[in-house]
């Protein structure tokens, strides 16, 4: 049986750095190519995070017979693109979040996969952090009692350049996909699917949303208060409140490193520490599936990727976020 799993990157930029150097922590991890559309970057890259290979065309990355995985760390509106393309070439891929601009996207990638037996996960890290691992338990074990109440908030103030990857709208830019998928992510995991919704956001003048807020109703009548921001620094922490007790996820919470759990006035506290930049027990994730030959991961499946991007399609209609319709002002 094979016992390394070796990895591709395309797409050189901030996330990619951060993983690759979790890459290295891993023991059963060999990171064999990398791929940027500069040479320069490439070679660099590749040098300091001491790749087999460097390539200065993702499809010939792709085209590399030793890669098993290929980690998409492109902007969001490039992931179904990049993707499609490394499944078509054989290839198992690990690809960023948001897995796609909307759930038709995601639902013909998934199909893709699954037709060609081949491994596909979103990169929805957080799934696989010690303290999301420890939330799931306490849920599972109705530790808190039934769920009331989730709130959940992600923000930071972005530098609010029109071209840059966050307010430029043809790179999906906006709070939501980059920041909101988080808390949604998180109700998700809480509460399942809402019956009906309310958002409302401020839009900016390059028709991404700036700030979105959310309020999700449960059939249950529990309920769901989130938001993301990328125009100021919120406390980005979540509560979970239950019939027996509360929850805390501490900031920032879904990359949280400590959960208080409060109950009849009683505080208990769990100190969950991640290992390197936290990527590492995503890459630990897929190394373990694709070692066992899986092609899914049981902890995020594909059914979740479809969930998360089908609720956020429902947001988006919510606050009139398309990113399929061009900037108004680049109109005719
Ligand atoms: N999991 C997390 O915590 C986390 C955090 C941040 C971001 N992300 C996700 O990772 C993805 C990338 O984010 P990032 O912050 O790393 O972005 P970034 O720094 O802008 O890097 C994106 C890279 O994509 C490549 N690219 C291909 N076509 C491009 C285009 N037309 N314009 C710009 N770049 C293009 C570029 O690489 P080359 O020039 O080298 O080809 C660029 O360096 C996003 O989808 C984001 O949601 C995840």
């Amino acid at each position: 049986m094979k016992k390394k799993v070796n990895w591709g990157i395309i797409g050189l930029g901030k996330i990619a750095n951060k993983f690759a150097e979790d890459l290295q922590l891993s023991n059963t991890a060999v990171l064999h190519a990398v791929a940027s559309r500069n040479e320069e970057r490439a070679r660099n890259f590749g040098e300091k995070h001491k790749s087999v290979k460097f390539y200065t065309s993702y499809e010939e990355l792709a085209d590399d017979p030793e890669i098993d995985v290929i980690y998409v760390a492109t902007p969001h509106t490039f992931h179904f693109e990049n993707t499609m393309m490394c499944l078509k070439k054989g290839k198992g891929v690990l690809c960023e979040k948001p897995m796609g601009i909307d759930v038709q996207e995601v639902e013909i990638m998934v199909r893709e996969a699954r037709s060609r037996n081949l491994f596909l996960m979103e990169g929805l890290w957080t799934r696989f952090m010690p303290s999301i691992n420890k939330l799931m338990e306490i849920l599972e074990n109705k530790a808190i009692g039934d769920i009331l109440f989730v709130r959940a908030d992600f923000g930071f103030k972005a530098d609010a350049h029109p071209e840059g990857r966050l307010f430029n709208k043809k790179l999906g830019g906006g709070s939501l996909m980059d920041l909101g998928i988080y808390p949604v992510y998180l109700s998700l995991l809480a509460l399942g699917i809402p019956l009906d919704i309310k958002c409302m956001a401020r839009m900016t003048t390059t028709e991404v949303d700036a700030t979105c807020s959310m309020l999700l109703n449960y059939e249950n009548g529990a309920k769901a208060i989130l938001e993301s921001t990328l125009e100021a620094e919120t406390p980005s922490e979540a509560y979970i409140h239950g019939s027996k007790g509360s929850l805390k996820l501490h900031s920032r919470f879904h990359q949280a490193e400590k959960i208080t759990i409060t109950q009849n006035g009683t505080k208990e506290v769990f100190n969950l520490e991640y290992e390197g930049n936290g990527f590492i027990h995503e890459i630990e994730e897929v190394n373990d599936c694709l070692l066992r030959g899986e092609i899914e991961s049981s902890k995020l499946p594909l059914k979740t990727s479809i969930e998360v991007s089908h609720l956020i399609d429902r947001i988006k209609k919510e606050i009139g976020l398309d990113y399929k319709t061009k900037i108004a002002s680049h109109k005719a």
